[in-house]
């Protein structure tokens, strides 16, 4: 932020399908404080169609946006008016679902006199730990796991990110979705198959781990999700769950072992004792029991999300554009030119 003067960020994140709408007020220094955020899911709109229709997303954003925003200014008893600045997340993400929160902070900016700002929707998820009661401290080895993205980047400070590794083919969360799909449960995967998990054998069927010996911090999960179709095809028909939730449960571990492993190989290469889990996949139980105990057992400090701002909300964009702002480094725009970013590497945003 220019000086130190405390400023309200109004936070739109529409990009992909989850409506998120938040109102943060930077305090010095510090971490911005949440005054309000509220959220509207899609997923029972989805649901039918076993994923997410793009078409779909970007009309409900729509009808959405605008009320969240009345519901938020209404929590946080605040007026559009005490708004200083409208962010919205520019990209990655579902180009339509992008436009719409761009188009609205862009239009809500202008009626207002107000700049604008786009934000990276994974910048959003790696600062989202900030909000939550035991915020980490630079520097930190993040593992960054949504539906889209599975990284591992060194944070040096806001707009300080180093890449790496990353999938070379599936996200972790795609991995998730995509074997859940495979034994037969709905949409979202992740959630279903880590429910459908709790009631198997993790150890019932020997998946491929991809890569967790390659020697660097890549990842590769389309060979896990081809092991898993075959395993599938052969308890088609079973007489009873138990197969099913194996799988489940043995598909669950692969992923969460080769999470586990290659974080800890990244704070090995860095030498850092801090680690943040972010994204979608960040809300795995298993996942955060087992990098709990591995930490623990070396002296490393892990951080999450609260559960609730694990997956897309707006209260990660708002409190990333504060950040951001905080750290001089952005001039929010008056020109209300908007564009998205579908595609957008997070290394790439710098500081
Ligand atoms: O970060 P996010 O909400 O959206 C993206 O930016 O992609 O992440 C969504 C992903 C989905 O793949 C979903 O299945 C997964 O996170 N996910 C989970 C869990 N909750 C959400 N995966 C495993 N276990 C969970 N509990
Ligand atoms: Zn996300």
């Amino acid at each position: 932020m220019v000086g130190q003067a405390e400023q309200c960020v109004l936070g739109i994140e529409s990009s992909c399908d989850e409506t998120g709408v938040a109102l943060v007020r930077t305090q010095g220094a510090g971490v911005p404080a949440l005054l309000a955020h509220a959220l509207h899911s899609q997923i029972d709109m989805h649901q039918p169609y076993g994923g997410v229709v793009p078409e779909l997303a970007s009309r409900d954003h729509i009808r959405r946006v605008l009320p969240l925003t009345d519901a938020v200014l209404a929590e946080a008893g605040a007026t559009l008016a005490e708004v200083d600045v409208v962010a919205y997340t520019r990209g990655p993400g579902l180009a339509g679902a992008l436009l719409v929160g761009a188009g609205v902070a862009a239009a809500l900016a202008c009626a207002l006199g107000k700049p604008v700002l786009g934000v990276h929707h994974l910048e959003g998820h790696l600062l989202s730990p900030f909000l939550s009661s035991d915020p980490p401290q630079f520097p930190f080895v993040a593992l960054l796991v949504s539906g889209g993205h599975t990284q591992l980047m060194r944070v040096d400070g806001v707009g300080r990110y180093t890449l790496l590794g990353e999938t070379i083919d599936d996200a972790a969360g795609e991995a998730f979705d995509k074997s859940a799909k495979l034994l037969g449960l709905g949409y979202p995967g992740g959630p279903a198959l880590a429910r459908l998990a709790e009631f198997g054998d993790p150890t019932a069927y020997a998946l491929p781990r991809p890569l967790l010996h390659s020697g660097n911090l890549d990842f590769s999960f389309a060979g896990l999700k081809t092991a898993v179709l075959t395993q599938a095809r052969k308890i088609e028909g079973a007489p009873c769950e138990q197969p099913r939730a194996d799988l489940a449960a043995s598909t669950q571990a692969a992923i969460v072992e080769v999470l586990v492993k290659k974080s800890l190989k990244a704070l090995d290469a860095t030498g850092l004792a801090r680690l943040v889990v972010a994204g979608g996949v960040g809300a795995n139980r298993l996942l955060r029991e087992q990098l709990d105990a591995a930490c623990a057992r070396r002296g490393v400090r892990v951080h999450y999300p609260e559960l609730h701002l694990c997956t897309d909300n707006g209260a990660m964009i708002a409190l990333a554009a504060a950040m951001r702002l905080q750290a001089g480094l952005e001039q929010p725009r008056r020109d209300y030119a908007f564009d998205v970013k579908p595609r957008w590497p997070l290394d790439a945003i710098g500081g």
